[in-house]
């Protein structure tokens, strides 16, 4: 594991959206692994920025797997492995983290073999995701997520974190429990 402190989320974006077009370069049908969240939003510009003045590499025969959904939103979550083992595995997975140490949808204690499946989500993260939607109350209760097991076949993760807001979870993350 590699550990990059950076001095802001622009910085961060340039590093990810470095990490993606490499990886795009080097394998023009690469698979892709994207997050959602506001994390990850500067370096989708950063990418988009780069492609319309026509510096970044051809998207043609990219394929892309999100890492989760709102249930309700999402086409059947059955078929997700099975996507995702015939585009022959993710090249490439952008992860964000939540307040409380959640990847995709998976909560602190998720078992590490878990694969795609629909789960409920904690009061916290509810109300951490509210500013994606009108209140608190519409935000779905239940999500289908890939899980731990899916996000660690990728064959390279890229986890980003950005604010005093996720210091706490990034710290436990890399320093351990015990810390
Ligand atoms: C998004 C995802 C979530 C987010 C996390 C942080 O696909 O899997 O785990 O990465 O909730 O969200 P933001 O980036 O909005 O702080």
């Amino acid at each position: 594991m590699e550990v990059l402190p950076l001095g802001s989320a622009g910085e961060i974006a340039v590093l990810a959206a470095d990490t993606v077009e490499a990886v795009v370069r080097r394998k023009p049908a690469a698979v892709l692994g994207l997050a959602t969240g506001s994390t990850p939003l500067p370096a989708y510009r950063e990418l988009t920025r780069r492609h319309q003045a026509g510096a970044g590499p051809s998207y043609a025969g990219v394929t892309c797997f999100n890492l989760d959904e709102y249930v309700g939103l999402a086409t059947a979550g059955e078929r997700y492995e099975a996507l995702i083992a015939a585009a022959g595995g993710v090249d490439v997975q952008l992860l964000g983290i939540g307040a409380d140490g959640h990847l995709a949808f998976n909560e602190p204690g998720s078992s590490l073999a878990g694969r795609t499946r629909i789960k409920t989500l904690t009061a916290q993260t509810r109300a951490d995701n509210a500013r994606f939607f009108g209140s608190p109350r519409e935000v779905p209760a239940h999500v289908l997520t890939q899980g731990l097991g899916t996000i660690l076949a990728a064959r390279h993760l890229l986890l980003i974190a950005t604010g005093a807001g996720k210091a706490d979870a990034v710290a436990a993350c890399v320093e351990g429990p015990g810390r």
